[in-house]
């Protein structure tokens, strides 16, 4: 059966993209890049650096510097893979709150974005990937075999990431995740480079209602359906 060499997946925060990427590409064995760590280990080095988030010119000579890599998981501890920085293990600084309120704005420098963007590609050049993101489809690779876009309601994954907290130790507030999930679309959907938005070839993949099994039956069923005469 013919496969998707290179697969975009894209969506808002918590709307299951890291799941089911993270699903396929152990079934395909395929790579698996989160290219949002890549935001999150600038982001985690510009606050540990104490720089001015705020200072574009800082923030991009910074990212283009950093030496961030994305390795398969080096400790069984629930991680997908591992991130360093500079050689140093920072998986799970990065998913601190101060670092998801940071982000988003972080991610508005096109010069960030311009570094990390090349990294991402050249991480793609062989194929056999599936990379996760907000861009990937319209801007990262344009070219994807398959790319798939996943939406779910900011309820749903409000309650999602206050599920993810609580299993870190903390009790966060329903409402105030809430309004972060909101306040992060708006930054995310309304920045002028490259904006969250579906790619127009991109499959519609809604995960509001469906458990995991259900989410990873159907992201199979629609890799089995793929085809490569009309996918590429
Ligand atoms: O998926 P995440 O929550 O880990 O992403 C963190 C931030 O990085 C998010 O606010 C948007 C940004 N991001 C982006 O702009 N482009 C990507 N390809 C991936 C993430």
């Amino acid at each position: 059966m013919c496969k998707p060499s290179t697969i975009a997946i894209d969506g808002p925060a918590a709307s299951g993209k890291s799941t089911i990427g993270y699903y396929l590409a152990q079934r395909l064995a395929y790579l698996y890049l989160d290219t949002g760590a890549l935001y999150r280990a600038v982001t985690w080095a510009a606050l540990q650096q104490g720089l001015p988030i705020m200072d574009e010119a800082c923030i991009t000579r910074l990212a283009e510097e950093v030496e961030i890599d994305v390795l398969p998981p080096a400790v069984e501890d629930g991680r997908q893979y591992t991130v360093t920085l500079a050689g140093v293990d920072i998986t799970w600084a990065i998913r601190t709150p101060e670092v998801d309120r940071a982000v988003s704005p972080v991610s508005i420098y096109p010069g960030v974005r311009e570094a990390l963007t090349q990294q991402m590609r050249r991480i793609a050049a062989q194929g056999r990937v599936v990379m996760v993101g907000r861009d990937i489809g319209t801007v990262v690779l344009p070219h994807a075999d398959l790319k798939i876009y996943v939406v779910a309601s900011a309820e749903e994954r409000a309650h999602r990431r206050l599920l993810d907290r609580t299993q870190q130790g903390c009790a966060p507030d329903f409402e105030q995740m809430l309004q972060e999930i909101r306040r992060r679309d708006e930054i995310d959907s309304g920045r002028a480079a490259a904006p969250l938005r579906p790619a127009a070839d991109a499959v519609m993949f809604d995960t509001t209602s469906m458990t995991k099994e259900q989410m990873f039956d159907a992201v199979e069923q629609l890799v089995d359906s793929f085809a490569c005469d009309s996918g590429g």
